[in-house]
C-alpha cells in the first residue's frame, strides 16, 4: 500500500510534464499526415494533368482532316494550359514538403489517363480528350473536397481553379462533337 501511494504521488508529480511533451508531439503528427494525404491527392491530379498534356500535345502534332488548323491550335492552347497547371500542382506538393512525382514512370503509376498507343482520327481525338478531361476533372474534384475537409485552403483554391479550367476544356471539346 505504501509503495502504491508512493508510486501514485510519483506519477502525479512526474507524469504530467511527460504527457504534455507527448501531447505536443501528437498535435504535430496529424498536420504532417494531413499534408501527406493532401499531397497524395495532388499527385493523382498532377499525373492525370501531365499525361493528358502529353496526349493533347501528340494530337496537336498528328491531327489531320478539314478541321486541321482549328484543332491543331485548340490542342496547342490546351496542352500549354495543362503544362502550366502541372507545374503549379507539383509546386504545391513541394509547398506541403512532400516530393512531387518526377519521372514518366511515376506519372504513369499515379494516373488513370491511358497513354496513346495508336492515333485516332480527328473526331476520335476530340472524344478521347473529352473523356480524359472529364475523368481528370472528377479526380480533381475529389482532391478539392478532401483539401476542403482538412482545411487546406491553399490546395483547395488551386484545385478549384483547375476545375474551372477543365470545365472550359470540356465545353470546347463537347461543342466540337455536337
Ligand atoms: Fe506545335
Amino acid at each position: 500500500m505504501r509503495l502504491f501511494l508512493f508510486y501514485t504521488a510519483y506519477v502525479n508529480r512526474v507524469a504530467p510534464p511527460q504527457n504534455k511533451k507527448k501531447d505536443r508531439i501528437m498535435a504535430k503528427s496529424p498536420a504532417k499526415n494531413t499534408n501527406a494525404q493532401v499531397a497524395k491527392h495532388l499527385s493523382w491530379a498532377l499525373a492525370d494533368t501531365y499525361v493528358l498534356m502529353i496526349k493533347t500535345h501528340g494530337y496537336h502534332w498528328n491531327v489531320t482532316g478539314p478541321e486541321f488548323r482549328e484543332l491543331h491550335l485548340l490542342f496547342e492552347e490546351q496542352y500549354n494550359e495543362l503544362f502550366t497547371a502541372a507545374d503549379e500542382i507539383a509546386e504545391r506538393i513541394r509547398g506541403l514538403n512532400v516530393e512531387a512525382p518526377a519521372s514518366m514512370d511515376a506519372m504513369l503509376q499515379h494516373t488513370q489517363v491511358k497513354e496513346t498507343t495508336s492515333i485516332p482520327n480527328a473526331q476520335g481525338m476530340i472524344k478521347e480528350l473529352l473523356k480524359y478531361n472529364e475523368s481528370t476533372r472528377q479526380r480533381i474534384s475529389e482532391a478539392c473536397d478532401f483539401a476542403g475537409e482538412v482545411g487546406d485552403k491553399g490546395s483547395e483554391d488551386l484545385l478549384i481553379a483547375r476545375l474551372r479550367a477543365h470545365d472550359k476544356a470540356i465545353w470546347m471539346l463537347r461543342s466540337l462533337t455536337e
